[in-house]
């Protein structure tokens, strides 16, 4: 058995700000912000928590896949910022969309984090564990940022995006996925909130990257282990439809590409409007495909993700 994805979904925050908005808090401008990145605006949670977009990518996941919650068992959601440690985002999702039968937990492995849960949710459907799995990557990162720091400020935006995946016969999916602890200094972030640092000026519990190295890291990784799970699956470039990236910046998905000799509309990409919202990239994209009508059956999906830990993941499946 496989997952199928049977339905997808997705929430953004309605509070939009952009390059202009942040030219006015920090030395930046739009220009140099959508050269090097490809980033034009990005939704910004007001009262939002984190578990609330994930209820509610997990309702409109629900309400397009047509499945009764009840079905569902279980819950994944891929984050790094939920307001709360616990009670994990995941049981906060379950009550919100009524799944009384399913179990929920959280994973977090940052921007990675969605293509691992949905790695994870294969292996449960494929031991023959779960029948119907919720798989979401959910994230406020304008919770993480210092938003005096160009550097970072600029890249990030919130949201969250959901996929039901239910067990059925079809072809077989791939996945690969790794770490390097030796690299966690490049992407750290201290497990608290900005309103606490505000009130004790504490500039060391924000985000903290080394963009160049992770820009680096992900140019040469990304395409590492695509061309892996293509080994493993005895398939080639030519024969995928999509590689549905984690969106983290333009330049890097473009490289990739040129890397990987595959032409640049194989990549779709949506981060002009969103930046980059963590583990929700992905399933945003995705639910983005699939309701425009840019998905059909039979087709060839690659995701690939990367992020702090350092860690990448990618797995192949069929639409
Ligand atoms: O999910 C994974 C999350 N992380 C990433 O994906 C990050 C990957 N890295 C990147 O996307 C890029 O490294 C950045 C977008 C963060 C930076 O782009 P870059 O081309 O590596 O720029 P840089 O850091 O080398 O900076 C070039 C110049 C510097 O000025 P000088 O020293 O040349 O005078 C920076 O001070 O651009 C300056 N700069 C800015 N200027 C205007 C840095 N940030 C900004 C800014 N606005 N926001």
């Amino acid at each position: 058995m496989v997952g199928k994805i049977c339905g997808t979904g997705s929430y953004v925050p309605p509070h939009v700000m952009d390059n202009d908005d942040l030219a006015r808090i920090v030395d930046t401008n739009d220009e140099w912000i959508r050269e090097r990145t490809g980033i034009g605006k990005r939704h910004i949670a007001e009262d939002e928590t984190t578990s609330y977009m994930a209820g509610q990518a997990a309702l409109r996941a629900v309400s397009q896949s047509g499945i009764d919650p009840e079905e569902i068992d279980m819950i994944l959601v891929a984050t790094s910022s939920s307001e709360t440690v616990f009670p994990c985002a995941a049981c906060e999702v379950q009550r919100i969309i009524g799944a009384v039968h399913a179990v929920g937990y959280d994973l977090n492995a940052a921007c990675t984090g969605f293509v691992l849960a949905f790695n994870t949710a294969q292996a449960y459907i494929s031991a023959g564990f779960c029948k119907t799995v919720m798989v979401i990557g959910a994230d406020s990162m304008s919770n993480l940022l210092d938003w005096t720091d160009r550097g970072t400020c600029i890249l990030f935006g919130d949201g969250a995006g959901a996929v039901i995946l239910k067990a059925a016969e079809g072809e077989p999916v791939y996945m690969a996925a790794h770490s390097d602890g030796k690299k966690g200094p490049a992407l750290t972030q201290l497990s608290r909130h900005r309103k606490d640092w505000e009130n004790e000026q504490n500039k060391e519990s924000y985000l903290h990257m080394d963009g160049q190295g992770v820009f680096k890291f992900a140019v040469r990784k990304v395409p590492e282990i695509i061309e892996e799970v293509l080994e493993e699956a005895e398939m080639n470039l030519e024969d995928i439809d999509y590689f549905v990236l984690h969106q983290a910046n333009k330049r890097i998905i473009e490289a990739a590409a040129k890397r990987l000799k595959v032409p640049i509309d194989k990549f779709p990409m949506n981060l002009e409007e969103y930046a980059n919202t963590s583990a929700a990239t992905v399933p945003i994209l995705l639910d983005e495909m699939a309701r425009g009508n840019m998905l059909c059956e039979g087709q060839k999906i690659m995701l690939a993700g990367f992020g702090a830990g350092l860690t990448w993941a990618a797995c192949l499946f069929e639409w």
